[in-house]
């Protein structure tokens, strides 16, 4: 029912050069039929990366963007309508690093996701908690904080038009991936929530793991039954790892 969804966030890394190889990779492995898959290139190589994929499964996405839809005085900014333009048709919002390093609220993330939408792009909603807060017993309150603001927006339905990414930020570019059994919980917690407004959309939900996630650990985390693929940052930037990483899906 609901399909499996693999995305690779390049985050800040690459090169033309690098990425033309990467993209060579890429075009040199074997896709499976049954998952969605995208990249997040930097904004700037997203051209780049259009050109070398046409034909592939591999679908763009924008790593943010501005926090309105229509064109405006907002330097160094790239718009969800200039993503569309450029090919991309998801982006993520509400990235840990976009939280904690750019001061990003959920407020700001509610109206990010807002102008995605109306640009026709599907944004991927990024939650999850600190160590800290994990080690306090408040895993379930701050995801839960942090997908209210949407739902009470959009509804379980508006929410169902993206993608939520589970993304503990203590398993974020450390090697410390969250069990499949953690990653479960939350994973269950989060669809349980979304049930209680709508049961029928809930199910329909992509909901998928971010944290350290790699060949060797992939199939374990996405054969749990709530956790829908996965948001892929370091290992993403290995073709081979990457191609793994889907197939595992
Ligand atoms: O967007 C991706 C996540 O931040 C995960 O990154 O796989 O390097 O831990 P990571």
């Amino acid at each position: 029912m609901r399909r499996p969804l693999v995305a690779g966030n390049w985050k800040m890394h690459g090169t033309r050069h690098s990425i033309g190889e990467l993209l060579s990779g890429l075009n040199a492995q074997q896709w499976p039929d049954q998952v969605d898959l995208l990249i997040a290139p930097p904004a700037l190589y997203i051209q780049q990366c259009r050109e070398a994929l046409d034909g592939s499964p591999l679908k763009l996405a924008g790593q943010s963007c501005a926090y309105q839809a229509e064109p405006g005085a907002l330097t160094g900014e790239v718009s969800p309508a200039q993503l569309r333009d450029a090919g991309c048709e998801y982006v993520l919002v509400g990235h840990s690093e976009r939280r904690s390093l750019f001061g990003e609220t959920d407020e700001v993330v509610c109206r990010k996701f807002a102008a995605a939408l109306a640009c026709g792009l599907r944004p991927i909603l990024c939650v999850g908690e600190t160590r800290q807060q994990r080690d306090a017993g408040d895993t379930a309150e701050v995801v839960g904080r942090q997908l209210q603001v949407i739902l009470e927006r959009f509804g379980v339905s508006g929410l169902a038009q993206g993608v939520v990414a589970y993304e503990p930020v203590w398993a974020i570019g450390t090697g410390l991936t969250a069990s499949p059994e953690q990653a479960q919980e939350v994973h269950a917690m989060i669809r349980a929530r979304l049930a209680v407004l709508d049961d029928e959309q809930a199910q329909c939900v992509q909901i998928v793991y971010g944290g350290s996630v790699k060949a060797e650990n992939a199939r374990a985390l996405f054969g749990m039954p709530d956790i829908d693929g996965g948001l892929v940052g370091g290992a993403s930037l290995n073709a081979d790892e990457f191609g793994a990483i889907a197939r595992a899906a």
